[in-house]
């Protein structure tokens, strides 16, 4: 049987992770985190694809291609979680189960972090954690997985 995939995106400024206001997103590059995720899904059963991108198009394209190839998404939209309508609707028209991350907890930071436009067309949130906000995210997305297929 061919191991289910899951599909890691990362939005804008991301991979500049590791630099990038570490007192806000702590100290770990992107690719680390990406190899944590990895690690991870091998000891769940399944595989974790991962990318990154700045560009929203680029975004909603793999999004909307997702359902061909894989059975969940992690989502981190970076900025724009709190601005993109286009990613709402491709999600929803993807209609994958997804799970949105973030490495800060926006909640607590200034006000205009605090809606996620993407978060109604999402199973749920980890936020907070730094790195393992991605890692937390990918066991629940598993564990959902598990019992709905
Ligand atoms: C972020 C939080 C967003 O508000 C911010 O724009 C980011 C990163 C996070 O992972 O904490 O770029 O998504």
């Amino acid at each position: 049987m061919t191991s289910q995939r899951i599909l890691a995106i990362s939005g804008p400024s991301l991979k500049l992770l590791g630099t990038r206001e570490p007192d806000i997103y702590g100290p770990e590059t992107l690719d680390q985190i990406h190899a944590r995720l990895k690690k991870r899904g091998r000891e769940l059963g399944v595989v974790v694809d991962a990318r990154q991108s700045d560009f929203e198009g680029n975004i909603v394209q793999w999004i909307g291609a997702s359902p061909k190839r894989y059975v969940g998404l992690l989502l981190n939209a970076a900025a724009y979680t709190h601005t993109s309508l286009a990613i709402f609707d491709a999600l929803r028209a993807a209609a994958l189960p997804c799970v949105e991350i973030h490495l800060s907890n926006p909640e607590a930071r200034e006000r205009y972090r605090a809606r996620s436009r993407i978060a109604p067309a999402c199973i749920g949130k980890v936020s907070g954690f730094r790195g393992d906000s991605y890692v937390l995210g990918l066991e629940g997305l598993v564990a959902f997985l598990r019992k709905t297929h």
